[in-house]
């Protein structure tokens, strides 16, 4: 039969992705073109919630397509596209918004968190309808499966309810999606911080790994990541964080187990745990470092892809709006 088909987005919110996102969505990502029939989607509108300076959301939104290609999804196979080039995300969200509760809206977790850290006067309207456009990302493609971490589950039964209500209503028109639960992905932790998660947000650079930082600085940062007191190499949440997270990283990028390596490096130091270490992630990134700066330095052809991706993920939202337009009475 046919493959489920499956939808997801990244914002293009900073300079190039990094080692968590790779572990935990984007090496995903490229093994679902084996199973799925797979949309993807560089989510510029979603980014536009807080403020962006327009060139440099431009750019962002360039370097992550090409990352996604360099990382291996493949134009022949999937769907990848940007979110602004298709007109119908704005356009549905806008009716599923209109079938929106405020006050279901209003119990959304995240947008809680977001909102009170930046503030009520600081916080727009978008940040509030994120959810409702996430929605509509889903419901355009009728994607059967959305792989989702733990703090999308919410907006994923929002999307669900939004479907129901819909269809409900104006009659069968969109798929109800399903949780997609990918194999165990790693949660990754700050190489400076290790009891915080890596994120673009962290507070110095020498914690994160970026896909497109230089090998210098990348053997670098592994070399002087902080572990923990004793010299044992050992996977131990709760007293060895440092350690268990460099453990993790170079599991999943070894496909080793981690008793396996404490096997390997047992009566070994954290340096040579570190060294190997720095090696794997080399052997990962460079590849994708050198196929994006490829891709970035031939516009023209990126723009091929891009618009590729484009017409092809119009062509089945139209055919959603179309259904959508006529049932609502326009
Ligand atoms: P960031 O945390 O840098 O802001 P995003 O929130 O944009 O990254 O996350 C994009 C994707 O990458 C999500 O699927 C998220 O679960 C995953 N991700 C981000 N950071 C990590 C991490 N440290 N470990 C595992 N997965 C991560
Ligand atoms: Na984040």
């Amino acid at each position: 039969g046919a493959r489920p088909r499956v939808l997801s987005g990244i914002q293009p919110t900073a300079d190039s992705f990094h080692l968590g996102n790779y572990l935990g969505a984007l090496r995903q990502w490229v093994a679902m073109q084996d199973t799925h029939d797979a949309f993807y989607c560089v989510v510029d509108l979603h980014a536009i919630t807080v403020p962006q300076d327009p060139a440099v959301l431009r750019r962002r939104t360039r370097v992550a397509a090409a990352q996604l290609f360099a990382i291996g999804i493949d134009p022949e196979r999937s769907t990848l596209f940007v979110q602004s080039h298709v007109r119908e995300h704005a356009e549905l969200a806008w009716i599923l918004g209109c079938l929106t509760g405020f006050g279901e809206a209003s119990r959304m977790t995240q947008f809680k968190d977001k909102s009170a850290k930046q503030g009520t006067s600081a916080t727009s309207i978008g940040l509030f309808t994120y959810p409702v456009l996430q929605a509509a990302d889903i419901l355009l493609y009728q994607a059967d499966q959305v792989p989702v971490g733990e703090d999308q589950r919410q907006h994923l039964e929002l999307t669900r309810t939004l479907a129901q209500r819909f269809n409900h209503r104006f009659g069968e028109t969109f798929v109800t999606p399903e949780a997609f639960i990918p194999e165990a992905t790693a949660k990754i932790t700050d190489l400076q911080e290790p009891t915080a998660k890596m994120s673009k947000s962290s507070s110095s650079p020498q914690g994160i790994l970026d896909l497109l930082d230089e090998p210098g600085p990348l053997r670098k940062k592994v070399m002087r990541a902080v572990t923990d007191t004793g010299t044992e190499i050992v996977a131990d949440e709760e007293n060895k964080p440092g350690v268990t997270n460099l453990l993790r990283i170079h599991s999943a990028l070894s496909e080793t187990s981690i008793p396996d390596l404490e096997r390997r490096y047992a009566g070994q130091g954290y340096g040579a745990l570190k060294k190997d270490l720095a090696a794997a992630v080399l052997d990962t990134f460079t590849p994708i470092r050198e196929r994006t700066e490829k891709l970035l330095a031939d516009e023209a052809q990126l723009d091929r892809l891009l618009a590729r991706g484009a017409d092809r993920a119009s062509a089945v939202a139209r055919q959603t709006m179309d259904a959508v337009r006529d049932r609502v009475g326009f």
